[in-house]
């Protein structure tokens, strides 16, 4: 018998992240689709949790990948060759960012892009101080950790770094908590696992207010709301701020892993002197990684896929009407749909899953499930997953 889906291996020999994973083996993915050795079919409403943004492999991705493999693979750690596909992404992105957002620091995941954007905060200020938001969800080094606001989470792995106050979001009183010792302040620019929290335009206009006062930096995590999820390549564009540092991860990759943090050439050319290598990372910049990130922000940025993006999340909530559900909220095609208690979010998410539409909880917000379908999903393919849904609302 192969053993390439055995349960008994992966139960065994893979390390486990909960006791209850979901365990669907899957041979290929294609498009919003994920297929399982024998056939089954799966709707990937989630994308892999907010990869996927333009579906699981998309010809122009897979073609620009084939071409790089063709090429070479890593050659060098970050920062010291000119290669091709690092030098294209970073034209590329930087071209597609507010002036001040002109330099790219590439690394290989979320976690890593706000760990490097901590560091350059303070290495920027000379301060130790950071601020983030109550809810948040940064990754799980121990830096982003310790900005991350879910307590139970974070408290068997005390000590983590000090000098770390928590706000609440849309609540203006608490700005104040932001002074001249604040190196840098974190927040996602749309909270998504709190459970797409939203802030308004006036508290962002006015946290950045606060920011340039006291010389804090302004990261926006954007490595779960960008790449286009909220109907725009960055939530931010929809709030007339910009950030001092932005961290991209996850659809950034278009399913290769690949993050950055990004920032003015200035700050960033600190992290070359005193120490030089005060930041540095093997793997950052990986050619295969890199040009699938070009070719994800081709495919992103040409047609009208990002202006589609909110009509189909409209029509998402349009079709999801039913007296269980609680609230809605939602930010282009990134949704939290809010029920009584998180045992019937539970027997939902395992009904639709039985169905062939694949939806998921969030970290911090139980009573809750998410659906950030691909970007690319048609009307027909959106009517027929929220009619599984809505079959599994009323069992539930
Ligand atoms: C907003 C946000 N920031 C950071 C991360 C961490 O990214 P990664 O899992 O690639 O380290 C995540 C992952 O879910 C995220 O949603």
């Amino acid at each position: 018998m192969t053993k390439d889906f055995d349960e008994g291996i992966f139960l065994n020999h893979l390390a486990p992240t909960t006791p209850w994973p979901f365990k669907i083996p899957i041979e290929r993915a294609e498009g919003i689709y994920l297929y399982t050795p024998d056939g089954k079919r799966y709707v990937d409403l989630i994308s892999g949790i907010s990869v996927s943004n333009i579906g699981h492999r998309h010809p122009e991705v897979i073609d620009a990948i084939k071409q790089q493999l063709d090429k070479h693979l890593h050659v060098m750690v970050y920062g010291e060759f000119i290669q091709a596909p690092s030098n294209l992404l970073a034209d590329k992105l930087t071209g597609l960012l507010p002036p001040s957002l002109n330099c790219v620091f590439l690394v290989n995941s979320g976690t890593e892009a706000n760990e490097g954007a901590l560091k350059l905060a303070k290495r920027v200020t000379g301060r130790s101080g950071l601020v983030s938001f109550h809810g948040s969800y940064h990754g799980s080094t121990h830096g982003s950790m310790s900005v991350s606001g879910n307590e139970t989470k974070k408290a068997p792995f005390r000590p983590l770094l000090p000098d770390v106050n928590f706000i609440h979001l849309n609540d203006f009183a608490n700005l104040g908590t932001i002074t001249t010792k604040t190196a840098g302040v974190i927040l996602e620019t749309i909270q998504g696992d709190a459970g797409v929290r939203i802030p308004s335009k006036a508290y962002l206009t006015a946290l950045r207010k606060r920011c340039d006062e006291t010389g804090a930096l302004l990261i926006l995590d954007e490595i779960q709301c960008g790449m286009g999820r909220t109907g725009t390549l960055f939530a931010f564009e929809q709030f007339g701020i910009v950030p001092d540092i932005l961290t991209v991860a996850k659809a950034f990759g278009g399913g290769l892993p690949i993050g950055a943090f990004i920032s003015s050439r200035d700050r960033m050319k600190q992290l070359s002197h005193s120490p030089i290598l005060g930041h540095i990372t093997t793997f950052g910049g990986n050619p295969v990684c890199c040009a699938s990130a070009l070719s994800t922000l081709e495919v992103l940025t040409c047609g009208n896929l990002l202006s589609d993006v909110n009509r189909k999340g409209k029509l998402i909530e349009d079709l999801l009407v039913h007296p269980k559900i609680h609230e809605i909220r939602r930010a282009g095609l990134m949704f939290a749909i809010d029920f009584d208690s998180e045992e019937r979010v539970h027997r939902i998410v395992s009904d639709a899953l039985d169905n062939g539409v694949i939806c998921f909880w969030f970290l911090s917000h139980p009573n809750s499930f998410r659906i950030a379908p691909p970007l690319t999903i048609n009307d027909d393919e959106i009517r027929d997953a929220c009619q599984v849904i809505l079959k599994a609302i009323e069992k539930s």
